[in-house]
């Protein structure tokens, strides 16, 4: 079992049939592959002296077997998960040698096979987080097909999948915009509006600049709500503030951010935190929070384990849910969402296919603000 933003749910292994196709015919030196060439490029996780690393290969070309999509990937994204999958923090014993990186992507049909109905050549589309949750509560299966360190990877020049894990993006995105939405904005977007029911005028927590906070707080810009951000950082708070948060703490500096938190609402607390934190941050943003307010569980930048005061939560008519990214059908009602509100993603960064291990360098660093891009 392995343990995905804290949940424990099996994961998908390579096969010996996926690993066939991805059979490496040698590093590559070409640049972007031909249109119609025989083989494309993608990076595969390595076995490393410590966790992995990135080898780039040349592999044949995947075609489209029925009710399947041959997409071009224009543009991915990093996410926290993708970092820890490199380290190879989940455990398990060589569990992603020969898998694809990164389960954010957006790009262009490029073929359909048959009884695809779905989608046509041409369309701009992105990968769901789990190629097969599609609507309504997961099951274990449709959180097993979860995207990267497998064969449903995304950093790879051409991927092929079922035509029922791919949403239409938004017109008014480019593709790096888009790539950014699968994991964290799908994340933010169920832990404020499917589980919170955020509300304008309400005071919203978001810990840290990272993607999935980042998220969180223009989301609730677009709402009209109050976003108060944390970072350990005060250029980020200044970013923060450009992007339209309420408020701001460093929480390095000051190590009681809650009580700060609690003032910037006039002592109402926050109604809706988004905890990426976890271990360190979970018993603060509790004390941080309004009555009748709400708690995503998310993540675990410093550790889980948190005992949650569960008398705390009662006390003030709390909530806390946990969050595992979303179906394909929250995902769609995000991207209306991010159309009707003209939504610009928070891109902090966009390296090109070959700087693809400093996309990875430059995440380790802590230096960004949001979301980090590879352009393909
Ligand atoms: N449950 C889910 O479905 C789900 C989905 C996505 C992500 N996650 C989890 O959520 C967390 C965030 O993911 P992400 O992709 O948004 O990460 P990310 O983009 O890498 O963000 C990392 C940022 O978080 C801040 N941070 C680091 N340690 C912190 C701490 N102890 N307390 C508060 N802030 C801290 C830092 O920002 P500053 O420099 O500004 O302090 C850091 O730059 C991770 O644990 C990830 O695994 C879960």
């Amino acid at each position: 079992m392995k343990k995905h933003f804290g949940e424990s749910v099996p994961l998908r292994r390579v096969g010996a049939a996926q690993v066939a196709w991805v059979l490496a015919l040698g590093i590559a030196s070409q640049p972007v592959s031909a249109e119609n060439a025989d083989t494309i490029r993608q990076y595969q996780f390595a076995p490393a002296t410590s966790g992995y690393q990135l080898v780039l290969k040349e592999v044949p070309r995947p075609e489209a077997g029925t009710g399947e999509v041959l997409v071009r990937i224009k543009a991915v994204s990093l996410n926290r998960r993708d970092l820890n999958m490199l380290h190879n923090d989940y455990g398990g014993e060589d569990a992603y040698s020969g898998g694809i990186p990164l389960s954010d992507g957006a790009g262009e049909v490029i073929d359909v096979g048959e009884n695809v109905t779905r989608f046509k050549v041409g369309d701009r589309v992105a990968g769901i987080f789990f190629e097969r949750w599609i609507e309504g509560p997961p099951s274990a299966g449709s959180l097993e097909s979860d995207r990267g360190g497998n064969p449903g990877g995304m950093l790879s020049e051409i991927i092929v999948t079922h035509e029922d894990g791919l949403v239409a993006v938004p017109e008014h995105l480019s593709y790096e915009e888009a790539a950014t939405l699968p994991c964290a904005a799908l994340t933010a977007w169920v832990g404020l509006f499917k589980r919170g029911h955020l509300q304008a005028g309400q005071y919203v927590l978001l810990e840290g600049t990272g993607g999935v906070s980042v998220f969180g707080l223009i989301f609730a810009v677009a709402t009209g709500a109050r976003p108060i951000i944390t970072s350990s950082r005060d250029e980020k708070l200044r970013r923060a503030m450009e992007l339209g948060a309420f408020g701001t703490a460093n929480y390095r500096k000051n190590p009681d951010w809650q009580i700060q938190v609690r003032e910037l609402t006039g002592g109402h607390g926050v109604d809706q935190v988004l905890d990426v934190g976890g271990r360190d941050t979970l018993g603060k943003a509790l004390e941080a929070l309004a009555y009748g307010g709400h708690i995503a569980l998310i993540g675990g930048l410093s550790g889980y384990g948190s005992d949650l005061p569960t008398d705390s939560l009662m006390w003030i008519n709390a909530t806390a849910s946990g969050v595992y990214v979303g179906s394909r059908a929250d995902f769609e009602a995000m991207n209306a969402f991010i159309s009707e509100h003209r939504i610009r993603p928070p891109i902090d960064r966009v390296f090109e296919f070959e700087q693809a291990r400093d996309a990875f360098d430059y995440m380790e660093s802590g230096g960004f603000v949001g979301k980090i891009v590879i352009r393909m």
